[in-house]
């Protein structure tokens, strides 16, 4: 599977928190029900790692990746388990160099020139930018764009579908990421998942 093709396909990637490993199966079924079979599922609960165990061995469909990964012990775990995609909240170059041995997408968060260099200078071309909302969204991006255009954007904080739309748009943006389309119970997961992809689609 082509990790980056498989994300282009939907430009949507969910950020999954799971509380207890009773969430996992309903809430991956749940997605892919809604037609978005991609989990970042994040090292923010103790429970991710089995999380990601069991999502890949039983969601052979979804592309599973590891978020909020902010060390090499996580990024390894993940990576053992079988995540396909690695994603921090901030640039890692000890992950950075895990990833790029294992040859696994590492999308590091950066918000700052310094940071975007860091990043290019490890080859990982797909900038995290979070908490995208409070950085200055889509204007403080095409700023950055200006200087680096070998980069793209998977932009992550406060971005639900009410302005999905507006950072699809943009060419720039390799996909958006959230926890919008993850709140409540599976049936309203599948329903924001669906109005998600229906979004990306017509943008
Ligand atoms: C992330 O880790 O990318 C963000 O926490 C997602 O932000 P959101 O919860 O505002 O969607």
């Amino acid at each position: 599977m082509n990790v980056k093709e498989f994300i282009q396909q939907y430009r949507v990637v969910p950020v999954v928190v799971f509380n207890s490993i009773d969430e996992v199966r309903p809430k991956l079924k749940a997605m892919c029900k809604g037609g978005l079979p991609i989990a970042e599922i994040t090292y923010r609960t103790a429970c991710a790692g089995d999380a990601i165990q069991i999502a890949v061995k039983e969601f052979p469909e979804m592309l599973v990746g590891a978020g909020t990964v902010i060390n090499a012990a996580q990024c390894r775990e993940a990576l053992n388990y079988g995540a396909k995609f690695i994603v921090s909240p901030g640039f890692s170059t000890e992950v950075a160099e895990i990833c790029n041995a294992a040859n696994v997408p590492y999308l590091g968060g950066c918000v700052t020139p310094t940071e975007i260099m860091t990043a290019l200078s490890y080859g990982c071309d797909i900038i995290k930018f979070f908490p995208a909302s409070n950085y200055g969204g889509l204007a403080t991006m095409k700023a950055l764009a200006a200087a680096f255009p070998a980069a793209t954007f998977l932009p992550t904080g406060g971005i639900s579908d009410k302005n999905l739309a507006e950072y699809l748009a943009w060419e720039k943006i390799f996909a958006v990421g959230g926890s919008w389309m993850m709140k409540g119970a599976p049936e309203e997961i599948t329903e924001k998942c669906r109005t998600a992809v229906e979004i990306a689609k017509n943008v």
